[in-house]
């Protein structure tokens, strides 16, 4: 019989940033799919998207950056299942031909940090709305900062905003993409967060403790809070 191994918290850490550092250099992240459609996003966080979808209700996901579409079918596939009303909008500055067509799916070609482009996405909002934004297109602090002083605001009381690969710059791995070395998303919350003490975040979706989003599930706080 083996005794329960009973990890410190840094015990913990140090073996799940091994794992994260495995999985990430090994661009695991690069070879996984859904219904045949490239996702790049780690497993784990697809599932917790799944949870936040079927308890939160968003009735539509605001995802900045497409690639492939995987995440928008993901997401749509899901609303699918539920049986519930949802839409998924989704923005890249580089439409990919192939995306996977869901009658739940809007593409929109443009920019996510052009006003222009926030402009669109919020005429297209129906009163009561309630939506869940990803932001995941560039991961560098300059990039993602300015994309959530752009989308904070279609953000409802107790509503979710996810900030993709806060793990970059050493939290606790390193991209080789150009753009987004050095200061990156983890660093863009820091100062986002300073500015707007109406968020705060979310430490439940890090339930499973492997995410490529730490510190990157922030929540508006309830009306009256
Ligand atoms: C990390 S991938 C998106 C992955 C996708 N969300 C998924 O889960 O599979 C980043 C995408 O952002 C797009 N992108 C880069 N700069 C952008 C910008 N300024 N506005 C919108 N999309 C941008 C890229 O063309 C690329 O397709």
């Amino acid at each position: 019989m083996h005794d329960i191994p009973r990890f410190s918290a840094d015990e913990a850490r140090r073996r799940v940033d091994g794992f994260h550092e495995l999985f990430y250099y090994r661009r695991l992240w690069d070879t996984t799919r859904w219904m045949g459609v490239q996702v790049y996003k780690c497993p784990f966080d697809l599932w917790i998207y799944q949870e936040i979808l079927f308890t939160e209700r968003p009735s539509i996901v605001i995802e900045c950056g497409t690639a492939q579409g995987g995440t928008a079918l993901y997401l749509a596939h899901m609303y699918d299942l539920m049986g519930a009303e949802g839409r998924v909008v989704t923005i890249d500055i580089e439409p990919s031909a192939a995306a996977p067509r869901h009658p739940r799916i809007t593409y929109v070609h443009g920019s996510s940090v052009d006003p222009g482009t926030f402009e669109r996405v919020r005429a297209g909002l129906k009163p009561g709305d309630r939506p869940l934004v990803i932001l995941d297109s560039l991961h560098n602090k300059d990039h993602v900062l300015a994309e959530l002083r752009l989308w904070h605001s279609l953000v409802p009381a107790g509503g979710l905003m996810i900030v993709e690969d806060t793990n970059i710059n050493g939290h606790p791995v390193y991209t080789d993409f150009a753009p987004d070395q050095g200061p990156g998303a983890w660093e863009a919350v820091d100062a986002f967060l300073a500015e707007h003490p109406e968020f705060e975040v979310d430490e439940a979706p890090e339930r499973l403790l492997m995410t490529f989003n730490p510190r990157g599930y922030l929540r508006r706080r309830p009306a009256g809070t």
